[in-house]
């Protein structure tokens, strides 16, 4: 049902096929009050809609609607040909204490009216609960979940997940939803948080939530409809938004950015200069009859919200997420609290960070330095850096080899006292050193760091067109992968054009390829024979069926994957291997192992080079 297209980190471009058609995710789906219908979901397919929520409770207690929809079905009432989720009145529960159905009851309703994705009865985990009650929401959620899904086998069932402000509990109830087989699970209980800015806790939520869940499961964070929580929550994972947000603003006479939320008032004489507006003039919202000042403040949200989830797909697809969180992140200084909490969870996060991305690191602020993938690429940079005696450089212009391409006549081992830390200068093209930009004056503590390891005397090196081989294969393949890969005999065949390092040559066979783009290798067959000889797993996927496919170079599909090393992250070089532990092929990983085991969709490898029988 889901396949993931594009990723960075945890967030994810993904296709949800569903029975009336496939929807590009991230996405939102506007709430459709079918008691209210100022904007027709046609008007908002236009803004960006691909699909809707609705709520079956209220339709199964409106008695005409209740009717309506068992002839006709909720297509025909919400009025589109498009997916429609509906939700179950757990909500309602939150809101007013109590509902008037059952679980069994409101789930076949959702079946009979013909939804594309139904939501059990859950029990909506309030922050101010206390461990227990958090606990019994999460196990009354779980028993209500396994009996829809034992009396609907066939249907698509949302698995909420609860458990309050308490990440164990969240991370218990994530993978005991995702031990049923629903279609999607959303993150329940969080309204709360949004409303009150409370962003650590939402971030803190829905992480201990991706922990316990199943990866290849679409997530859904119920009622968020706010476009300033749209980048962080897709960074941390989340595929679908919802939210009645965009309406209940507009009641309230507000508009929506995504750096927050105004009175129009501040903006005379028109709130925003691109929304389809229903006056064809620009005119004043407050004297506007409420009707019309409604629908106008609406299209508006509606408008700004579906740009902030094009923006983020965009962002995904370009590998710039990140940065797009840390700008956002200063809008609010509740959400600049969540960017700086999320750090604490690297070690979780680092799984699914690309050791490269296409985008030039762009520093905002310290945050940046704290990104899990290039948290982990300075620290591996530091080690090389600070193994063996060097002369660390200042940080200067890029590329750092010309900068310094005096100092570099010398056969002195050098280092650059970078904002990342010590680097050595052979990784002076390597991302994210190569492809970084740095503002002139840096955040104090960053600044002061790096004069730390200015000066000092370099060993010598016999040559250094090797050094950076073999330095930048340690960084990438780590030293035992380095070493069987460089055993024996080094060449390097450099461009004419631009005199660097294009192919790395052992005892004559091409094992390396150095890319301009990012200074990684792409491994070569004969590098994949070499890295072959290490112990079991290590750099390989396993594939359980189609050796011939992968040796003829096509790619791995996830549901052939039996496999893998757990160490392998996105965009890491690898060989692909059949249960035998033959060598197939090389290529490049595009999900981790617990992804790749999880899927039954989906490219896991793009293999680069078969192996021939
Ligand atoms: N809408 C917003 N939050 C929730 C939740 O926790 N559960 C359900 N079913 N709907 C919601």
């Amino acid at each position: 049902m889901f396949q993931i297209k594009k990723r960075d980190g945890l967030a994810r471009i993904g296709e949800l096929e569903l029975p009336h058609g496939k929807v590009q995710t991230p996405t939102l789906m506007p709430v459709i009050n079918p008691n209210m219908d100022f904007i027709s979901p046609s008007e908002m397919e236009r803004i960006g809609a691909q699909m809707f929520i609705t709520n079956s409770y209220i339709i199964m207690s409106t008695p005409s609607l209740r009717e309506r929809a068992k002839e006709e079905g909720v297509h025909s009432i919400v009025g589109t040909e498009r997916p429609i989720m509906t939700d179950s009145g757990a909500f309602q529960g939150h809101m007013y204490g109590k509902v008037r159905t059952e679980n069994l009851e409101v789930v076949s309703f959702q079946k009979e009216i013909g939804v594309d994705i139904a939501t059990i009865l859950d029990i909506f985990s309030e922050p101010h609960f206390t461990y227990e009650e958090a606990k019994h929401s999460v196990e009354e959620t779980y028993r209500r979940g396994k009996e829809a899904v034992e009396a609907h086998p066939d249907m698509n069932l949302a698995g909420p997940v609860q458990g309050s402000i308490y990440e164990d509990l969240r991370e218990e109830s994530a993978r005991l939803m995702s031990s049923l087989d629903f279609a999607i699970h959303p993150i329940g209980g969080v309204v709360p948080l949004m409303e009150n800015y409370r962003y650590v806790d939402l971030a803190r939520v829905i992480i201990s939530s991706k922990k316990g869940l199943n990866p290849s499961r679409p997530v859904h964070l119920f009622g968020a409809g706010h476009p300033m929580v749209f980048p962080m929550a897709a960074l941390l994972g989340c595929d679908l938004f919802d939210s009645s947000s965009y309406a209940k603003y507009a009641y309230a006479g507000r508009i929506m950015f995504p750096r927050g939320t105004e009175k129009p008032a501040k903006l005379h004489p028109s709130p925003s200069p691109s929304p389809p507006r229903p006056t064809p003039t620009p005119a004043d919202p407050r004297k506007m009859p409420d009707e019309e000042r409604h629908r106008l403040l609406a299209l508006h949200n509606l408008y700004v919200s579906f740009s902030e989830i094009r923006r983020v797909r965009e962002a995904i697809r370009k590998g710039t997420l990140w940065e797009m969180v840390e700008q956002r992140a200063r809008a609010r200084p509740e959400l600049l609290d969540a960017l700086r909490t999320i750090t604490e969870y690297n070690e979780y996060l680092e799984r699914f960070e690309p050791r490269t991305r296409r985008s030039t690191f762009l520093y905002s602020g310290w945050e940046g330095l704290k990104r899990p993938g290039i948290e982990r690429a300075a620290r591996d940079a530091e080690r090389l850096a600070l193994e063996s005696p060097r002369r660390f450089l200042p940080e200067a212009e890029h590329p750092y080899s010309r900068t310094y391409s005096e100092e570099m006549r010398s056969k002195e081992r050098l280092g650059i006292s970078s904002p990342f830390g010590p680097v050595p200068i052979e990784l002076d093209s390597t991302y994210p050193f190569g492809q970084s930009i740095f503002p002139e004056m840096l955040d104090k503590d960053v600044g002061e760091r790096m004069k730390e390891y200015e000066g000092g005397d370099g060993e010598r090196v016999s040559d250094r067109d090797i050094e950076t081989v073999r330095t930048i294969a340690r960084f990438q393949f780590g030293d035992k992968g380095a070493k069987l890969l460089l055993d024996g005999k080094i060449t390097v065949v450099k461009s004419k054009k631009t005199g660097k390092i294009r192919n790395v040559m052992v005892d004559g066979e091409h094992v390396l390829s150095l890319r301009a783009e990012d200074g990684l290798f792409t491994l070569k067959l004969a590098g994949g024979e070499r890295l072959h000889r290490s112990e079991f797993p290590a750099y390989r996927v396993v594939v359980s069926d189609g050796d011939e496919f992968i040796r003829d170079g096509k790619n791995v599909f996830a549901r052939f994957v039996a496999d893998m090393d757990p160490k392998l992250k996105p965009a890491d070089e690898c060989i692909v291997v059949n249960r035998n532990d033959e060598l197939l092929g090389v290529g490049q990983v595009i999900l981790n192992r617990e992804e790749a085991l999880a899927f039954n969709r989906g490219v896991a490898v793009k293999v680069r080079e078969g192996k021939k029988d």
